[in-house]
């Protein structure tokens, strides 16, 4: 189950001088391309999920093909939400899988990003999720032509960067040192002093946007200036897109399938040699070894009930899962009734938790202390409850470093 902490993953990352790639993922074959380059490789990988392409997926369902795809890899992979725009996002993204998240206020006033970035590691943290913030501006889009989108680039500052990690507590930051979203051209010029000078003063991973269009020396002096998180999508893009291209100009009458044959290979051939570049290539064995498992933990109930009859249980039931399942760092939670008539226990809740730091953020939640103190504890005075951690399936000798 290779699911590892996003934190311990950068943290390698970073200290070894190599970079992870975070490549963002539109379709499943994306997801098979980029998975299929990490097993080439046999390096970490982070499977990254932007907000603004949420208009072209059903984020809900392809995360449970990411996260489907995360336990069945062989590499160490993180799965994170791309430019979140408030809490709220941020939020959604944990209950739904990703264990790393990105707060995106970068466009907003310096007090204003602070804030929302803090209001969010706050959470994120309470569910064992690092967070990623971002301070300047990075113009451009993912996809499309950089000079579509000519905004002005807000460089980071080192005396801002500085106050803006304390007061938020993130655990990575992006920096705008000179790099654009979208398609480029022409190289951009980087700033590697102030890139340094970031790194000298924060000691955390950064992280650089726009990877695409970067040059090879471009990309090592990111790297030997602590960049230890590059994220890349409009090269995967182009590279599906002249495929499906290629296969409509020599199968005219081509259906569906006929047009995306080969988008997978073509989006594995262009995150492969990223990765051998980045130096994340052949590191998976060390990263599997030393970061932390990623497993979540099962809190279950089997109880009794007293004082209320079959409606009243299944009204209970019902309002218990619409209040909890909300909390963060919830990723499910279900309600049961024993198969045989005469169990010790009639009843049951198994709430899923994304972490272990969940059993605690989720006891003390108003909505937990609401409901347990109203309507389940009144009623159910005879109970048990555990909180089971997940046991890694054939990776007994993995140790934690979170
Ligand atoms: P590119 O599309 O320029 O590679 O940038 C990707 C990115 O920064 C996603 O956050």
């Amino acid at each position: 189950m290779p699911l590892v902490h996003m934190k311990d993953m950068l943290n390698h990352a970073h200290e070894h001088h190599y970079a992870v790639g975070a490549f963002d993922l539109v379709s499943l074959d994306f997801l098979e391309g980029i998975l299929a380059a990490a097993e080439r490789c046999r390096g970490p990988v982070i499977l990254s999920l932007a907000e603004s392409h949420f208009g072209y997926f059903d984020f809900e369902l392809l995360i449970s093909a990411v996260e489907a795809a995360a336990r069945r890899a062989s590499v160490p992979v993180a799965i994170h939400l791309d430019h979140g725009a408030n809490l709220k996002s941020a939020v959604s993204a944990i209950n739904r899988g990703c264990n790393g998240v990105m707060v995106d206020a970068s466009d907003q006033p310096f007090d204003e990003n602070l804030r929302l970035t803090r209001e969010v590691v706050t959470v994120a943290h309470s569910c064992g999720v690092p967070v990623e913030g971002e301070l300047g501006y990075v113009p451009g889009v993912e996809g499309e032509d950089a000079e579509r989108h000519p905004g002005e680039i807000a460089y980071t500052t080192v005396g801002e960067a500085k106050t803006y990690v304390e007061k938020t507590g993130v655990d990575f930051l992006a920096v705008s040192i000179g790099t654009v979203h979208g398609r480029l051209r022409g190289e951009p010029k980087l700033d590697y002093r102030r890139l340094q000078q970031i790194n000298e003063a924060l000691g955390i991973p950064l992280v650089v946007h726009g990877g695409t269009g970067l040059s090879d020396d471009q990309f090592r002096h990111l790297i030997a200036n602590g960049v230890a998180k590059i994220n890349y999508y409009t090269a995967l893009a182009d590279a599906a897109a002249a495929m499906i291209r290629e296969n409509a100009r020599e199968n005219r009458n081509g259906g569906y399938t006929g047009l995306v044959r080969g988008v997978q290979d073509a989006v594995a051939e262009e995150a492969d040699p990223c990765m051998r570049l980045w130096g994340s290539a052949g590191r998976a064995t060390e990263v599997l070894a030393e970061c932390a498992p990623w497993l979540p933990v099962e809190l279950l109930i089997v109880y009794n009930v007293a004082g209320l009859d079959a409606a009243g249980v299944q009204a209970m039931m019902a309002e218990g899962r619409r209040v909890l399942g909300v909390i963060p760092g919830v990723r499910q939670v279900a309600t049961g009734e024993a198969v045989t008539a005469g169990a010790d226990y009639r009843y049951s809740w198994l709430a899923r938790f994304c972490h272990p730091a969940v059993i605690d953020s989720y006891r003390d939640h108003p909505a937990h202390v609401a409901f347990a103190g109203q309507h389940f504890r009144p009623v159910a005075g005879d109970r048990l409850t555990i909180d089971y951690q997940e046991i890694e399936a054939g990776n007994q000798n993995r140790r934690g470093i979170a």
